[in-house]
Formats: C-alpha cells, sequence, structure tokens
C-alpha cells in the first residue's frame, strides 16, 4: 500500500463504512463457504452471510474463541486449500497444543501494508533504519514487523530477541533511528546499556514503536525518559493478523488507532456478550475484513478496553489495554490486574519497574507476593524497608488487597527477552 493509499485514513465515516459494509459480506460468506467450523457456527446460530444488511447486523453471528482454533488444530480453520497458504505463525499457549495461523501471499502483503502503515504512524518514513528486536520465528512479532518495515521503505535489521550486549552493540554500530521491540524488554535494554557504561538517552533511537504486552503510561514515561524517544503503542494478535492490527500515532500518542479498513472491532460484555456502545469497558472482539486464509469472525481476545473517536485518522481508537482477561488474578474476591500493580511501582523512584505478581496458596488463603526490586541508587536498608512498606501501604489503600512484597537487589528479577511474564500462579489449578 502506498503513502497515497493511506488516503483511506481520512475518508468520511460514511465511506469507512461503506467499504467496511462490502468487506464484511465478503469475509462472512467466505468464512461460511470455505469453513465447516463457521458453516456449523452460523447454522447453528440460525444466521447466514445474507442476513448482514448493515454493520450492526454482526451481533447476530456467534462469536469464536481461542478454544475453537484449538478445537480445529492444525489447519481446519483455513478457508483455502493448504497449499495457498504461504505462511505458519504459531502461539506457544501455556498448555496445550498452539494457535495456528496461516496467511496467502495475499494475507502477507496486506499485513505488510498495515504495518508498514503503523510505522508511518509511528512516525517513520523510508529511508529510516529500523532495529526489530522482537523475536523472530513462530511469533508473529519479528517477521510481521520485518516485512512491514521493508515495505515502509526502510533498512532493516532483523536482531530479534536475545543476546543484549549484541543488541546494544548493534544499535551503537549501526545507528538505526527506530526500535521495534516489547516495553518490557526496552527496559532491560536501558539496563544493558548502562552495564556497558552507555547512556541510553545517547544513543540514535528517536522512536520506540512497543507492544505484544500490556504495559502503563508510567512505563512510557520511563522509557521515554530513559532513551529520549517518543514510545509509542502497536496492537495485534496472530488470530487477527499479528503487530499492526492497530498503531498509535506519535503526533497524538492517545492510543491505537485501529486499521479499520481491514479488522472490524466491536468491545462487549464478557459476562453477557453483548455489544456495548464505543467508550464503554469491556472485552475487544474482531472480524477481519480483507483475510484469504483465516478469515475471523467475531474473535474474542479477551483484552480489555474501550473504544474511543478518531483523533489523528477517521478510524476509531482503542484505550490502551487495561490487561487480559487471563491475566486477572481474583485475591481474596478482589479483581487485580498486574498493570495496577506496574503502575504503583512505576510512580516510585526507589523502585525499578521491573516486577511479577505471584500467588500462592496456605490452607484455603491465596496469598499474593509482588516481587519487584530497588533502582540501583537505593541501597540503605532502611530506604529498601520504606518503600517496600510504602508500596504495600499504596496496594491495599487503592487496590483493596493485602499482599508480601518480595524486594530484590538491581537485576533480581528475571528480564523478558520478549513477552514478559507478570502472573506466576502456583495455586496449581
Ligand atoms: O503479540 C502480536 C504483536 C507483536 C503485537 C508485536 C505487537 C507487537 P500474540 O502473541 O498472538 O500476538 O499475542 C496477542 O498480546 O491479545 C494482547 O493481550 C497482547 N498485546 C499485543 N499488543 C499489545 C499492546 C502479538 N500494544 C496478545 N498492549 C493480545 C497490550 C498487547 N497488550
Amino acid at each position: 500500500m502506498s503513502v497515497k493509499e493511506d488516503a483511506i485514513l481520512n475518508a468520511s465515516r460514511d465511506e469507512l463504512q461503506g467499504l467496511q459494509l462490502e468487506r464484511m459480506r465478503w469475509s462472512l460468506a467466505h468464512a461460511y463457504n470455505n469453513v465447516p467450523f463457521y458453516k456449523k457456527s452460523f447454522d447453528e446460530a440460525g444466521v447466514h452471510p445474507d442476513d448482514l444488511k448493515s454493520l450492526s447486523d454482526l451481533a447476530k453471528f456467534p462469536f469464536t474463541v481461542k478454544q475453537d482454533l484449538r478445537d480445529n488444530y492444525p489447519f481446519d480453520m483455513f478457508a483455502v486449500p493448504r497449499e495457498k497458504v504461504a505462511r505458519l505463525h504459531a502461539s506457544s499457549g501455556t498448555t496445550g497444543k498452539p494457535t495456528v495461523v496461516g496467511y496467502t501471499m495475499k494475507d502477507i502483503n496486506t499485513w505488510a501494508d498495515v504495518v508498514a502503515r503503523s510505522i508511518r504512524a509511528a512516525g517513520g518514513k523510508a529511508g529510516d533504519m529500523v532495529h526489530v528486536a522482537y523475536g523472530y520465528g513462530l511469533f508473529t512479532g519479528g517477521l510481521g514487523a520485518h516485512y512491514g518495515a521493508e515495505r515502509c521503505g526502510c533498512t532493516v535489521v532483523p536482531m530479534s530477541g536475545g543476546a543484549t550486549d549484541k543488541q546494544v552493540q548493534l544499535i551503537q554500530d549501526f545507528k538505526p533511528s527506530i526500535i521495534m521491540v516489547t516495553p518490557s524488554y526496552m527496559l532491560a535494554l536501558a539496563d544493558g546499556f548502562e552495564r556497558l557504561g552507555i547512556d541510553p538517552a545517547s544513543t540514535s533511537l528517536k522512536i520506540g514503536i512497543h507492544g505484544a504486552e500490556p504495559w502503563t503510561a508510567e512505563m512510557r514515561q520511563e522509557i521515554e525518559a530513559r532513551f529520549n524517544i517518543d514510545a509509542v503503542d502497536i496492537y495485534g494478535l496472530s488470530e487477527v493478523m499479528g503487530p499492526g492490527v492497530g498503531q498509535e500515532f506519535r503526533s497524538t500518542k492517545d492510543g491505537p488507532t485501529l486499521w479499520e479498513d481491514h479488522f472490524y472491532p466491536e468491545i462487549i460484555d464478557p459476562e453477557t456478550g453483548e455489544v456495548l456502545p464505543d467508550g464503554e469497558e469491556g472485552e475487544l472482539v474482531f472480524t477481519s475484513l480483507t483475510k484469504e486464509a483465516l478469515p475471523i469472525i467475531r474473535y474474542r481476545t479477551r483484552d480489555l478496553t474501550r473504544l474511543l473517536p478518531g483523533s489523528a485518522s477517521t478510524m476509531r481508537r482503542m484505550d490502551r489495554i487495561r490487561g487480559r482477561s487471563d491475566d486477572m488474578m481474583i485475591i481474596r474476591g478482589v479483581n487485580v490486574f498486574p498493570t495496577q500493580i506496574e503502575d504503583l511501582i512505576c510512580q516510585d523512584p526507589r523502585l525499578a519497574p521491573h516486577y511479577y505478581c505471584e500467588i500462592n496458596r496456605t490452607g484455603r488463603m491465596d496469598t499474593l507476593t509482588v516481587v519487584t526490586e530497588v533502582s540501583a541508587g537505593v541501597t540503605g536498608d532502611e530506604d529498601k524497608a520504606a518503600a517496600a512498606v510504602s508500596l504495600q501501604k499504596k496496594i491495599k489503600d487503592l487496590i483493596g488487597v493485602s499482599t508480601k512484597i518480595d524486594l530484590r537487589e538491581p537485576g533480581g528479577v528475571p528480564r523478558s527477552e520478549g513477552k514478559a511474564r507478570r502472573v506466576v500462579d502456583n495455586r496449581g489449578n
């Protein structure tokens, strides 16, 4: 997609909705006619693709959930013969079989277009050098970013995740202006630079495109301050495409704009499945509008957010993701998201923004331990104890749950090289 074709970003809502309706009709029919799973699920719900007269009719169609992809492992959700599938990706999942996704050449092309568009929204342009530190392989992050950066006309450094010292060296030597990496690994890179005696704010980097895991406004501030860059949010998921389902504009920094010409968003009440109006928080659901190999109809992401009006584009935005319903911890009846804890850790300069939450069961009591670490300059035992007590009190006062704090020395919390694991549940159920 050329820059000119990005004219759709400024189309009127009417024009955009006209395009969405036409594409949605195609996508529903494509799924129904080619995937036995969709034929069965539509038939059971008593709906047919022809019933879609307006965009709101989508609410009549049944949801698709991750388990449906697992049940159809590996290729039964594909709507084209296997020979037409040009690429496979898979997400590992914590248990059982991975979720497999497929792309035709046209899908790969669309994906490169939306990631290129994302890089432009993030402030990148042809000729920029992009250091890709998302993992390459079955994960969609590395290759998704890579093809998009090439499509944008950038020079791509396909570094992948891990090997922190090497990352530092290549950033020093090649002098990229853009880095694409998870926010948690970006912070591990900041530590990596400092360990080698280099101020991360002195690098050539100007823009960080961060996603693949929830991160808070405080985390953004931390990354921007340490690297002296603009850090923007990229959203996506493999079942819908990969990175580049939505991207935050550098000019507004007000949450990812969803590329609604390819992915149709809805917000539903996760309990009742009812569609909620824009502005209300609930679970994000997507319907693909142009995908050939794996059309996905009303896919429940389990991501909790709200839809907001367009700002830099006519297309709608989503709010920063508050968390995944999977990551919500229920501790003695109180709902807690790791991002709430992250907010409080990042607000205290005595603490470093590395953490995870550990849940244990003692008898019939669930206990929550927050494992985090002190910032490099904090050395006195009294200061450490005060920081731990203060965090414990803030969590109790603001979130309403009692915790233990396991405050470690700098480097004491294991670093992720990709997506950080924020919840370790030892309850064994
Ligand atoms: O994480 C795709 C991706 C790669 C997005 C690189 C952005 C950058 P999955 O492995 O399928 O795909 O995981 C998708 O990650 O449902 C969210 O829960 C979470 N996620 C992705 N982006 C964000 C974000 C990739 N910007 C799951 N903020 C999604 C919060 C995010 N969570």
